[in-house]
C-alpha cells in the first residue's frame, strides 16, 4: 500500500471541500433572496429570472415559516378548499404530491409490493412532505416516472393546480396570464412547457409559506412525527364532508369503478358484488382522525383545525377567515376575490370548464340528496352511523325527507374552538 496517512487525510479534506462547495452551490442556487418576497416578486417579475425575486438583498436561506397541510379524503371538496390557499400570493401550494409516491410503489416489482407494508408507504409519504416543506422539490425525482432528466419533468401531477408552478420565476411565459383572472388550468399546460424543479424550489423559497393538499394519508395520527419535527411548524386543516355526499361525488367522478353502485342507484336493487369496503374505511378513517383531534393530544396542540365542507360551502367568507386565522396569515385580496367569484352562480361563463371549482357552492354541497337512491343512503347511514353522529350530519328516514332540501341535514354546531 503506497497510500500514506497524509494522502488519506488529503483525500478526506479534498472530498469534504468538494462536498462543502456542492452544498454551498446548492444553497446559493436555492436561496430565497428576501423575506416575504412575494410582494417584491410581483413588482419585479418582468426582470431577469432570478433577480426577479428581489433585487440586491441576498439574505441567507430562510425556510418557509408556515407549513400547512390540507388533510382530506377523495371528493370531500378539497380542490375547492385548496384554492383558498393556492390563491394566496405568499403561499407555495402543491396539489397532491403523494400521488407520485403511491404510483411508484404501486408500479414496483411484485416482490417489493409483497414486502411493502403500510408503514413503509406512510414513511415515504412523510419524507416527501418534510422535503417539500423545506422546498427541496428535487426530492420528488425519486418518485416521478419517467425519471426527470436534469431536474426537468413533464409528468408533475396536476402542476396546473399550483399557481406558483405556472407563474414566474418558474414560468416566465405565464406572467401575463398568471396575473389575470383566468384559471391556471386553461393556459398553463400550453404556455409553460416542462417543469424545471430547480426553479420550482427557488420559487418555493421565495414564498413565505408552503401548503400541501393530500387525500392519501389515512389518519391524522399518521402525521404525528411531522407535527413533532422541530424543523416544521405544521398546521393541519382537516377537511371532512358528509360521507353520503362523498359517495355520490365519487359515483359521478369515477363511474367505471362505481359501476355496481350506479346499477344499484338506477335499479333500486343492490348487486351482490357491490364493494362496501371503500366507503366504510373512509368513514372509519375520518372518524378516527376526528376523535384524535377532539381528544386534544399535546402533539396536536394548536395544530389541528376541523372544517366541515358544508360549513365552508354555506358560508365561504367566514369559514375562510377562520382558516386563515388558524394558519396565522392575512387573507389577501386575491383570496377574497376568488371567493367572491366562485361561491355564487352569478359568474361569467368563461369560468365554466372542466377543472373549475366555480359553482354555487351551496347547491353542490346538497346535490347528493337528489343523486342517491334512498336505499343507498340508508346503507351508508348504517355503515357510517357513528361518523355521521360525531360530525353532526342527520340521518334521514324516508325518501321524502331525503329529497326535501328545505330540511337541512347539517346540524349547526361548533365542533371546537379555533384554538385550544
Ligand atoms: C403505472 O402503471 C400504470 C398501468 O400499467 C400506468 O398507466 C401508469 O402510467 C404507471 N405509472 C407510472 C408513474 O409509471
Ligand atoms: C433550471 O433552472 C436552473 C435555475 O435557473 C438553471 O440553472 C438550469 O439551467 C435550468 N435547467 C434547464 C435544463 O434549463
Ligand atoms: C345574481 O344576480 C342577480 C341580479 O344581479 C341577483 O338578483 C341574484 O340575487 C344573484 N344571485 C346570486 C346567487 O347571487
Ligand atoms: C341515481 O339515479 C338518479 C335517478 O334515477 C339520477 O338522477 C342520478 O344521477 C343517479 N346518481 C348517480 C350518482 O349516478
Ligand atoms: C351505530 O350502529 C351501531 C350498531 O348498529 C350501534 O351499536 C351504535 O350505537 C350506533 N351509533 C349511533 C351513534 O347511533
Ligand atoms: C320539508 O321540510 C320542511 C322543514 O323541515 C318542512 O317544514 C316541510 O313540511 C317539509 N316538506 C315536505 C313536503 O315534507
Amino acid at each position: 500500500m503506497e497510500c500514506s496517512w497524509k494522502t488519506v487525510l488529503l483525500l478526506v479534506c479534498a472530498s469534504l471541500g468538494v462536498q462543502y462547495t456542492a452544498i454551498r452551490t446548492l444553497r446559493d442556487s436555492l436561496s430565497g433572496p428576501c423575506q416575504g418576497a412575494y410582494r417584491c416578486q410581483t413588482r419585479h417579475y418582468k426582470d431577469s429570472r432570478w433577480r426577479a425575486l428581489c433585487d440586491d438583498s441576498w439574505v441567507p436561506i430562510e425556510s418557509p415559516h408556515k407549513h400547512i397541510l390540507l388533510f382530506a379524503t377523495t371528493r370531500s371538496g378539497s380542490s375547492f378548499t385548496g384554492q383558498l390557499l393556492n390563491q394566496h400570493p405568499g403561499i407555495f401550494y402543491v396539489f397532491e404530491p403523494l400521488y407520485h409516491v403511491q404510483q411508484a410503489f404501486t408500479n414496483s416489482s411484485s416482490r417489493l409490493r409483497r414486502t411493502l407494508d403500510r408503514r413503509a408507504l406512510l414513511g415515504a409519504y412523510r419524507d416527501l412532505l418534510l422535503n417539500l416543506y423545506t422546498c427541496d422539490l428535487h426530492f420528488m425525482e425519486n418518485y416521478i416516472r419517467p425519471e426527470p432528466q436534469e431536474h426537468i419533468t413533464s409528468s408533475f401531477f396536476r402542476r396546473s393546480s399550483s399557481h406558483a408552478l405556472c407563474s414566474p420565476p418558474v414560468c416566465l411565459e405565464g406572467a401575463d396570464a398568471a396575473a389575470s383572472d383566468l384559471p391556471d388550468e386553461t393556459w398553463c399546460p400550453k404556455k409553460c412547457g416542462a417543469l424545471n424543479l430547480t426553479l420550482a424550489s427557488m420559487s418555493c423559497l421565495s414564498k413565505g409559506h408552503v401548503a400541501i393538499k393530500t387525500v392519501r394519508v389515512p389518519e391524522v395520527g399518521d402525521l404525528r412525527t411531522l407535527t413533532e419535527d422541530p424543523r416544521l411548524d405544521l398546521r393541519i386543516i382537516h377537511l371532512v364532508r358528509d360521507p353520503r355526499a362523498i359517495l355520490a361525488s365519487r359515483m359521478m367522478a369515477f363511474s367505471d369503478q362505481f359501476r355496481a353502485w350506479k346499477i344499484w342507484n338506477a335499479t333500486g336493487r343492490q348487486p351482490r358484488y357491490v364493494d362496501l369496503s371503500q366507503i366504510t374505511s373512509t368513514c372509519k378513517d375520518m372518524m378516527a382522525s376526528v376523535i384524535t383531534g377532539l381528544q386534544r393530544p399535546a402533539w396536536l396542540h394548536g395544530r389541528y383545525l376541523l372544517v366541515r365542507y358544508e360549513d365552508l360551502a354555506f358560508n365561504p367568507k367566514d369559514k375562510a377567515t377562520e382558516i386563515y386565522r388558524f394558519v396565522g396569515l392575512e387573507m389577501e385580496d386575491r383570496v377574497q376575490m376568488w371567493i367572491a367569484k366562485n361561491t355564487n352562480s352569478n359568474v361569467s361563463s368563461e369560468w365554466n370548464y372542466r377543472y373549475s371549482t366555480t359553482r354555487d357552492s351551496r347547491v353542490t354541497a346538497e346535490s347528493w340528496r337528489l343523486r342517491l337512491s334512498f336505499d343507498i343512503v340508508r346503507t351508508v347511514q348504517h355503515l357510517c352511523n357513528d361518523t355521521l353522529a360525531v360530525l353532526g350530519y342527520k340521518q334521514v328516514h324516508s325518501a321524502a325527507e331525503l329529497r326535501n332540501l328545505s330540511h337541512s341535514l347539517v346540524e349547526h354546531r361548533t365542533l371546537q374552538p379555533v384554538t385550544w
